[in-house]
């Protein structure tokens, strides 16, 4: 059984990043020089998965043209022999890479935004990445989630340790330690309140799940917020099989919220094989 789709919901509002998000999709917003979904994108071929699977909404087209062949600007690149800057563009979608777009008609939920992917998901395992989290690692987050997934047969869910005050923001999951990295999970539950919370293990925008996922997400009444939500439908599956929780080995930045937007910037741009060094020089000069 291989991971070869991967599904991006990228039909949110992106609220949180008004007026920036106005005419524009979240996943579009640049850190350092790459758009937050090119990220994803990289990371999910990184672990070997070729599908990639968009869900978007209204006003996303930005998206779909992203990946898309860019024929005006590839003519002048190579008329101007600016043959970096060609590779380059053409490198976001590699020729064995397909995409795939799929409407979500109403922001349902995510669970709601990954069942509108049914159709094209036949009974394979596949992955699920939120590209307003932005996962460093190497191997690549996701990378490491499909050789788990490889050992296991079984979903797995990316998770890290929250603040107890954090717990509102995640779906929060608990069970049995399997081995340092991994917990056979029996609890998962979305954004409880710290004193409900049965853990501080929270997930991250990385799931590899079975394809029995769907029936129950389906199965779920509306959940937290009034939606559809991805936890409910895993909190059902694990009911009915293994879920495992798997503690990454890697960073995560909340691109979904201004400071840990600002923060991947930051740090990225510290990264830069170009721009690290002096960027570096830049901040010291700031005498913070
Ligand atoms: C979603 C999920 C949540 C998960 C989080 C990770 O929430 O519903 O379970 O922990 O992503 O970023 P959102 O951030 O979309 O509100």
């Amino acid at each position: 059984m291989l991971v070869n789709k991967a599904i991006f919901p990228v039909a949110g509002l992106g609220t949180r990043f008004l007026p920036a998000t106005k005419a524009q999709p979240k996943e579009m917003l640049p850190v350092v020089d790459k758009p937050l979904i090119q990220y994803a994108v990289e990371e999910a071929y990184a672990a070997g998965i070729r599908q990639m699977i968009f869900v978007n909404g209204r006003n996303k087209r930005a998206i779909p043209d992203h990946f898309d062949t860019a024929y005006e600007l590839e003519a002048e690149l190579e008329a101007a022999n600016k043959h970096d800057l060609l590779k380059l563009v053409q490198s976001i979608k590699p020729d064995d890479m397909e995409c795939i777009y799929i409407r979500q008609p109403k922001a349902l939920g995510l669970g709601h935004a990954v069942l509108c992917a049914q159709s094209v998901v036949v009974n394979e395992p596949f992955a699920v990445l939120l590209a307003d989290d932005l996962m460093v690692g190497e191997p690549p987050i996701m990378k490491q989630m499909v050789e788990q997934f490889e050992d296991w047969k079984a979903s797995i869910l990316a998770v890290q340790e929250v603040p107890a005050e954090h717990t509102r923001r995640y779906g929060i999951v608990a069970g049995a330690a399997v081995n340092d990295k991994l917990v056979d999970v029996t609890h998962m539950v979305e954004k409880p309140a710290p004193e409900e919370a049965p853990s501080r293990l929270g997930v991250a925008g990385r799931y590899i799940l079975t394809h029995d996922v769907f029936d129950e997400i389906r199965r779920q009444p509306r959940g937290v917020g009034g939606e559809i939500q991805l936890t409910d439908g895993i909190a059902g599956l694990l009911r009915r099989q293994k879920v495992f929780a798997y503690r990454y080995e890697g960073k995560r930045y909340d691109c979904g919220s201004k400071e840990g937007f600002l923060q991947a910037n930051v740090e990225l741009a510290l990264q830069h094989p170009q721009l690290g060094a002096g960027f570096r020089e830049y901040l010291k000069s700031l005498e913070l």
